[in-house]
């Protein structure tokens, strides 16, 4: 089940106790290839979208034409599954599942902190991350509204003003939301060719953009003939929002027991958060964010 109020610190993160062993036998177990890409984010921060974007991306030669792609028929979520949920989490008989004949490219998600991936992800291998965060007004609001709507009838609400103090305190599933921000942003300072780092609110602005560079940081760059024949407005349209949350799969499918694929697809917008948050709940998230930040050179579009 769902659990926001009693989560563990693990590895210097909060964690929901039901993810600590799946996560354990992830960072044992995971070996990455070189030709692997991880899809990273901290919960609610577009992860849906970018995991269709990648998904396309990288198997834009398999499915040429729009009509007929996997991501009409199926929710990203499975067809780019999580580790520390799909994989490692949901165990069939306790067995370890057998990746080695994924077919490959093999794109995988998590929202497990950068220090707590996989060694063979993060060292012993040249798989590359992308990594995709969210102004954290937004991001808090849409993980608020998440929580509510797929929890279980029998619990209780939660309220916006204890999900805030959660949100601010970084007691909230894989945070503070801070640190989980911060250990991919350095790193992708440091190794730019191994961390490419993206925000919800320029993937916005100008998604083409980003679907190109998404092709050259993992080594699949756009042909002219293939800008000029329309493949990146394809995979735009074929992964916006307005498209995938209009599909029968993720209009009625489910993700898991708890969760189904239309609560992935909410409103997709930037400065929502305008409609939720008090004038104080906006100047104390300000602060952390100033103080949290300070110094990193990152900063947040939180309007549209
Ligand atoms: S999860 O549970 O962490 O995988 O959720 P995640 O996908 O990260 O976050 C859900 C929010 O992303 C919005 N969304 C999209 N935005 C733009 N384009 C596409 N295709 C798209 N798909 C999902 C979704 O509506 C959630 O944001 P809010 O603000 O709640 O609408």
């Amino acid at each position: 089940g769902w659990t926001v109020r009693y989560l563990y610190l693990f590895q210097g993160f909060w964690c929901n106790p039901h993810r600590i062993q799946p996560i354990y036998t992830f960072q044992k177990q995971f070996q990455a290839k070189d030709s692997d890409v991880i899809v990273a984010t901290y919960p609610k921060s577009g992860t849906t979208w970018l995991k269709a974007l990648t998904f396309a991306v990288v198997n834009r030669h398999n499915f040429p034409s729009s009509e007929n792609h996997p991501l009409l028929t199926s929710n990203p979520h499975h067809l780019v599954p999580f580790f520390e949920t799909s994989i490692y989490g949901e165990m069939i008989h306790d067995q370890i599942p057998d990746l080695s004949n994924v077919i490959e490219r093999r794109i995988f998600g998590t929202h497990v902190p950068f220090p707590s991936l996989a060694k063979s992800i993060k060292d012993n291998s040249k798989c590359k991350i992308i990594y995709l965060c969210r102004n954290p007004f937004d991001n808090f609001v849409s993980l608020w509204m998440f929580v509510n709507k797929v929890k279980l009838e029998s619990a209780p609400t939660l309220m916006l003003e204890e999900a805030f103090e959660m949100h601010c305190n970084g007691t909230t599933r894989y945070g503070p939301f801070w640190n989980h921000i911060l250990g991919y942003w350095k790193e992708s300072i440091a190794r730019p060719e191994k961390v490419l780092f993206l925000k919800y609110e320029d993937l916005k602005d100008d998604v083409n953009f980003y679907v190109k560079r998404v092709g050259e940081f993992l080594g699949c760059p756009f042909t002219h003939e293939e800008e000029s024949s329309g493949v990146i407005e394809d995979i735009v349209q074929l992964c916006s929002f307005e498209k995938m949350k209009e599909l029968e799969v993720n209009k009625c499918g489910t993700f898991t027991r708890d969760v189904g694929n239309k609560h992935f697809f909410r409103k997709g917008e930037v400065g929502d958060w305008v409609n939720y948050l008090s004038p104080s709940m906006v100047e104390k998230l300000c602060k952390i964010i100033e103080e949290k930040f300070r110094g990193s050179g990152l900063s947040f579009r939180m309007c549209s």
